[in-house]
């Protein structure tokens, strides 16, 4: 090589470095799921092996991250996410604060299954204590697959998670080009790409003509704004879910917490109210919500109210559980748990 080319390569080479160590710092943080799933036919969508590929394997599948971040990579663990738990859960929670705290991090992306997708976002909308943005992503097609969902959804996440308008905005969801808050946002479908949707509230944003587009955001409290700290706990108050349905069984059994998913405005059949009122009496706190997918849980019938039941707002069972293990870290007075039902 001549001297004349090895000054300029040695330049392009300065360029380069100069021009990656400006870039924001995005490290992604792998759990599993389909996102790094593998199939042994290309066309086989269902019954595959969710989490069996490495976070190294993910990143090198997508070069064009690294146009927009200086991207590192980090395994959690290589779950399948209907097997999420609350020790991998505070685990996930306390890494991403300590990351968070590094002022050499900008920004957080998760790979995640998207069975419990939605939790683990909400959760950590709840815990994760800076304005940086945190940016979960899944797949709803195993790497493997033709038209694999998962290198774009990454691509767009890295994006956003590197982008100065995601911070402040809470935790969020990016797939399938839309930007979902974690509060609102809930999977709505088995198998199609396009699972995830805010069915009332919206979606924040969309990535489209290859620009990252926010149009809202949350008025509910989340991340810096949060009371609520993990930082000390290794486990969570127990909570359990009671979905409702015909001749459903008032049996319970000791939680410091129920919700119950009740049917149209969070109803309890009578013999079930019976068991809650005595559950609620003798200190449990029980929480009303609803299987109904869209509109708030709110005071209703007076008994209700009477027996000292709270009302969901507008998160599903599966959310208003977390928020009440979380709630019963710190009281379990009603008044105050309601009130943070009120404003997360
Ligand atoms: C999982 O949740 O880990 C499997 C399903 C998926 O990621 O779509």
């Amino acid at each position: 090589m001549s001297f004349r080319k090895i000054l300029l390569s040695a330049a392009l080479f300065t360029a380069t470095a100069v021009f990656a160590a400006d870039l924001p710092a995005v490290k992604i943080l792998a759990t599993g799921g389909t996102i790094a799933g593998t199939a042994a036919s290309n066309t086989q969508t269902t019954g595959y092996k969710a989490g069996d590929l490495g976070i190294q394997t993910l990143i090198e599948a997508v070069p064009a991250m690294k146009d927009y971040a200086d991207v590192s990579g980090e395994q959690i663990v290589k779950i399948s996410s209907n097997n999420m738990d609350t020790k991998t859960l505070l685990k996930l929670a306390k890494r991403v604060n300590e990351l968070l705290a590094d002022p050499k991090t900008d920004g957080i992306v998760i790979t995640h299954g998207t069975d419990t997708l939605e939790e683990t976002a909400y959760f950590l909308n709840l815990v994760a204590k800076s304005d940086k943005p945190v940016i979960l992503v899944g797949a709803m097609r195993p790497a493997t697959a033709i038209s694999a969902d998962g290198p774009m959804n990454l691509l767009e996440a890295v994006r956003v998670a590197a982008s100065k308008e995601a911070k402040g905005k809470g935790v969020m969801i990016v797939m399938n080009d839309e930007i979902n808050g974690a509060r609102d946002v809930t999977k709505t479908n088995t198998t199609n790409v396009s699972t995830f949707k805010s069915p009332e509230l919206g979606a924040l944003g969309y990535i489209s003509g290859g620009k990252i587009r926010f149009y809202k955001e949350s008025t509910k409290r989340h991340t810096v704004n949060s009371e609520f700290d993990v930082s000390k706990l290794d486990t969570l108050p127990r909570v359990d879910i009671i979905y409702s349905h015909i001749d459903d069984d008032p049996v319970m059994a000791g939680a410091k917490g129920i919700v119950h998913a009740g049917t149209g405005n969070g109803s309890i059949a009578d013999p079930t109210f019976e068991a809650l009122k005595k559950a609620a009496a003798n200190g449990t706190v029980v929480v009303r919500s609803a299987r109904v997918p869209n509109g708030a849980t709110t005071v209703s019938v007076p008994k209700y109210t009477e027996a000292g039941l709270l009302e969901s707002d507008t998160l599903n069972p599966q959310k208003a559980r977390l928020l009440l293990q979380l709630a019963l870290t710190k009281t379990s007075d009603p008044k105050e748990i309601q009130r943070m039902f009120e404003e997360y």
